[in-house]
This record gives C-alpha cells, sequence and structure tokens, in this order.
C-alpha cells in the first residue's frame, strides 16, 4: 500500500483556478471578441450566382449582391472589419483592371462602403497578382523578373484608386520593398490622409495559400519567392516590420498566422502600431478538412487556432470564420 503521507504538499496549487467554469472564465487572459475579426471576401466579375470553392467548403466567389448581404451578414454578427479581393474577367501584363475605378476591386469597395459605413472598417487588397496574366504580385521586367520599383507605380495607382471608393485601410500585400512609403506619399499629396494602411509585413511564400489560389483563379505559374519571405527566417521578419514602421505602417500583419506565432509574438513586442494576423486559406482548409471527417471538434479548433493567435500577440486576425465566430460569441 502507498503511503500518501510520502507525497509532498504542493506549495502551489494552479488547479485551484480551474475548478469551474465561471472561474476559468474569469482569470482567462485572452478572448475573443467579434470586433478582432476581419472577414476576407472575394468577389468575381460577370458571376449571377454566388460559387462555392471547393477547397475552401463555406467560402464562395461573390457576386455583387450576395457581397453586400454576406457583408450586412457580417455587420450584424458584429465583425470588425472586411477585407476584399476582386476576381477580374480580364487580365493584362499590367493589371490594368486592378486601377480602374470601376475594376470589379474597386466597385466591389465602394459597395461595401455604402453597405456598412464606418460601421465597420472596409479593407482592400493592395496587390496585382489577380490581375496580371502573368499571375505575379508586381509588372515584369524584359527579363521576366519582377521589377519592385515599376511595381511601386502601379501600387501608386491603386492606391488613390482604392482611396477614392472611400475604403478605410488598404491592405499592402505585394511584397514589395518601399511600398508603404510609395503608397503613403501618394496618399497625403492627394488628400487622402485619413485613409490608413496596413502592412503585410512579414509575408512568407507559404504552402498554405493554396486554396485562396483557387478562389482568385491564380495564374501564377512559379512561385512568389523572390518578394514573398523564406519560412526559414524569423529574424528577417522583425526587419521587414521595422522597415514599414519607419515608412508609416498604421498596423503590420504577419502571414500565415499558425506556422508563424514565434514571428507573431517578436512583432508584436517591438511593435508600437497594432499588430495583425491572417489565418489564411489553408488553415482554413485544414481544419475544414479534418472537422469533415470527424477526426477533430470543428468549433472547438476554430475557436483554439484563433486564440493561439490573439495569446501569440495579435491585436486582430484576418479569418474566413469571422462572421460565424462572432455568430458564436454573442
Ligand atoms: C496576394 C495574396 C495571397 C493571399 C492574400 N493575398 C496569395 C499569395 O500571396 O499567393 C493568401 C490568402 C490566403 O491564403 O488565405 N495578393
Amino acid at each position: 500500500m502507498t503511503t500518501l503521507t510520502s507525497v509532498p504538499q504542493p506549495l502551489e496549487r494552479p488547479r485551484r483556478l480551474r475548478t469551474t467554469a465561471a472561474m476559468r472564465r474569469l482569470v482567462a487572459e485572452h478572448r475573443t471578441h467579434p470586433a478582432d475579426l476581419v472577414l476576407p471576401m472575394f468577389v468575381r466579375e460577370g458571376l449571377t450566382e454566388p460559387a462555392p470553392l471547393a477547397s475552401m467548403p463555406g467560402v464562395v466567389q461573390h457576386t455583387m449582391d450576395s457581397l453586400r448581404r454576406a457583408a450586412i451578414e457580417a455587420a450584424e454578427a458584429g465583425v470588425g472589419g472586411l477585407m476584399l479581393f476582386g476576381v477580374p474577367a480580364a487580365r493584362d501584363a499590367v493589371g490594368t483592371a486592378a486601377s480602374e475605378p470601376d475594376g470589379i476591386l474597386n466597385a466591389g469597395l465602394r459597395a461595401l462602403v455604402e453597405e456598412v459605413g464606418d460601421a465597420v472598417v472596409v479593407m482592400s487588397d493592395l496587390c496585382l497578382d489577380e490581375f496580371t496574366d502573368h499571375g505575379h504580385c508586381g509588372v515584369l521586367d524584359g527579363a521576366g523578373r519582377v521589377d519592385n520599383d515599376a511595381t511601386l507605380v502601379r501600387y501608386q495607382e491603386m492606391a488613390l484608386a482604392q482611396a477614392a471608393t472611400g475604403a478605410h485601410m488598404l491592405g499592402l500585400s505585394g511584397m514589395m520593398d518601399g511600398q508603404v512609403a510609395a503608397v503613403r506619399e501618394v496618399l497625403e499629396r492627394d488628400g487622402y490622409a485619413d485613409t490608413s494602411v496596413l502592412a503585410y509585413s512579414a509575408k512568407y511564400a507559404s504552402a498554405f495559400y493554396g486554396p485562396f489560389r483557387d478562389a482568385v483563379d491564380s495564374q501564377l505559374r512559379g512561385d512568389r519567392k523572390t518578394y514573398q519571405m523564406d519560412p526559414a527566417n524569423g529574424r528577417e521578419g522583425l526587419r521587414e516590420a521595422t522597415l514599414d514602421l519607419a515608412e508609416g505602417a498604421d498596423v503590420v500583419m504577419v502571414k500565415p498566422a499558425l506556422s508563424y506565432l514565434d514571428v507573431l509574438a517578436e512583432v508584436a513586442e517591438l511593435s508600437p502600431v497594432p499588430v495583425a494576423a491572417y489565418q489564411v486559406s489553408g488553415e482554413y482548409a485544414m481544419i475544414e478538412a479534418a472537422a469533415a471527417n470527424g477526426w477533430i471538434e470543428r468549433r472547438r479548433a476554430i475557436e483554439e487556432s484563433v486564440l493561439s493567435i490573439q495569446r501569440a500577440g495579435a491585436d486582430f486576425v484576418l479569418t474566413y470564420w469571422a462572421t460565424e465566430l462572432a455568430g458564436w460569441l454573442r
């Protein structure tokens, strides 16, 4: 028989704070609030019905009408922001449609601003990859390489077109050097001092973007490794964030989220501005697929994954579950 008296009495009993649901709720260090969630949305030119995405069950390419309805639904659930991606009918080498005032992305942004006004933050994707016929995030030089500085001029044109729609925050996701400064400069010059910039500071060349490329009908052959970051590099993520802060970023972001929580934590440590994280398409698809097979509990996995991203230091989280999750939280 074991003698209980031989067991030393613990000096500390952390379990005391886990005894009841009320106690756990009281001492929780983080909690997800609908306002911390941003819903990424896709609008596709020329669609007559919303088109479901096979690799992202529950996510669709919207028509202009279904976009408006989904925006209202998100707003009613209390979601903090909407991030819009456009899928144009026609593409060319310089992504002309991206900066046309009535191009699908700008028309979509205008529709969102019309629906939600100032009640929800309307964010734009500011990048050329959906609009170029080669699928790269920038324009190419004679040798077929992504031309950084020529791309900045296109980003400036996109920024002015997007700001003119009334979008509140421009999401610079192209990973060109100097993109924040270039965009900030034309916004200030043309009277858009209040239009804010969310910099995708540490954006990695990630396999977890796979389903997104279906969502935007990506034309890309090859990869983005000459502009997106190497997953091996953490320190470089801090360098990118530091540069974006110096260039005037209002928010810095880390993307993807779950495989880069270390980078997120370090950026959150040094950043004087709010820090966002993007739970990307592949992260969504993994949880949906495992849940569909009965291998994990869907709701718990979604809540835990978003909470982990907040615990690592994100002030807000872009997630395709934003509306559904916000609904559970109310
Ligand atoms: C590029 C862009 C990408 C994503 C957001 N913006 C794809 C890429 O860099 O290839 C990915 C988002 C996701 O996977 O959910 N404009």
